[in-house]
């Protein structure tokens, strides 16, 4: 039977969804994961634009759009309009203005809003994607059922996130491992019984595994380079817990070496 998420600590849900775009629109997360803030990069993104047969005209929503790689990536391969969505100001604010540089403006925006209740109206969209994110929503059935009713009838959803096989274990069930997207991550299977749960039709399921090996191994080897610049004064992080952080990535690491964890891509279909 599937039971409620445990949040970490003392937190409800809305302070976890801060703590969370707090930690996405911070100077961390770019130093450590590069500009694509989930495992894969934009090759992953653009399999999924790929599979999703997303082209000029098409409507496209980016919900947890992040600081908007993705959804800019997106509008440029594939000549889509995009909307992008995330928890965070900041990164919203930074998106916008990453879009404009990009000059895709025309193409792409980007609003403050909550993936659980999303202010748009019902069959808004001809897909929407959702990357390493969803295993972050406190509240996993409002957003899938979200997704479904934005979406117009034969739209497609494409999601990507961390897969998890066995329980998570103790020393990766804090705050710290919920915003890296490790603490609630859900087996497959459950993942698509949330889309289909909503009337969806899942229609592909592909394993990406060595996508997250390879993103776990890219920030241990950033973290020790932050970590150096930090020493040698040439960059100044506030508040940082490398000792923390260190050894989150490296029973992350074990984790996904031993088969706990991994990444899965996932595309399905609003009913006509
Ligand atoms: C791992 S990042 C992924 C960002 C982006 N999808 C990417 O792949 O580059 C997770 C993002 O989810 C956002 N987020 C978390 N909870 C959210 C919610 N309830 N509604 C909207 N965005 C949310 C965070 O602010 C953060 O930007």
């Amino acid at each position: 039977m599937e039971t409620g998420p445990t949040l970490p600590g003392a937190l409800d849900a809305s302070e976890l969804k801060l703590c969370c775009a707090a930690a996405y629109q911070s100077g961390w997360a770019r130093l450590l994961l590069g500009e694509s803030f989930h495992p894969g990069g934009l090759a992953l993104t653009e399999r999924l634009g790929t599979l999703l047969g997303l082209g000029p005209g098409q409507r496209v929503l980016d919900v947890a759009a992040g600081q908007g790689a993705s959804a800019i990536f997106l509008a440029r391969r594939f000549g889509c309009e995009v909307v992008g969505v995330d928890y965070g100001g900041d990164s919203v604010r930074k998106a916008t203005e990453a879009a404009e540089r990009a000059g895709v403006a025309h193409l792409v925006r980007f609003e403050q809003g909550d993936a659980e209740r999303l202010a748009f109206a019902d069959m808004t969209f001809d897909a929407l994607i959702c990357e390493c994110a969803f295993c972050t929503f406190p509240d996993k059935r409002a957003a899938a059922s979200e997704f479904g009713r934005v979406l117009r009838p034969g739209g497609r959803v494409g999601l990507s996130d961390l897969t998890r096989a066995g329980p998570v274990p103790a020393d990766l069930q804090g705050l710290l491992a919920w915003i890296a997207c490790i603490a609630d991550a859900q087996p497959v299977d459950q993942y698509a019984r949330y889309l289909q749960g909503v009337g969806l039709d899942v229609d592909l399921i592909e394993p990406h595994n060595e996508a997250l090996s390879g993103m776990v191994q890219g920030i241990r080897a950033r973290l020790l380079g932050a970590e150096l610049l930090v020493k040698l004064k040439k960059i100044d992080l506030p508040n940082a817990n490398f000792e923390q952080a260190r050894a989150l990535a490296r029973a992350a690491a074990e984790a996904v070496k031993a088969g706990t964890f991994g990444y899965a891509l996932m595309t399905a279909a609003k009913p006509d």
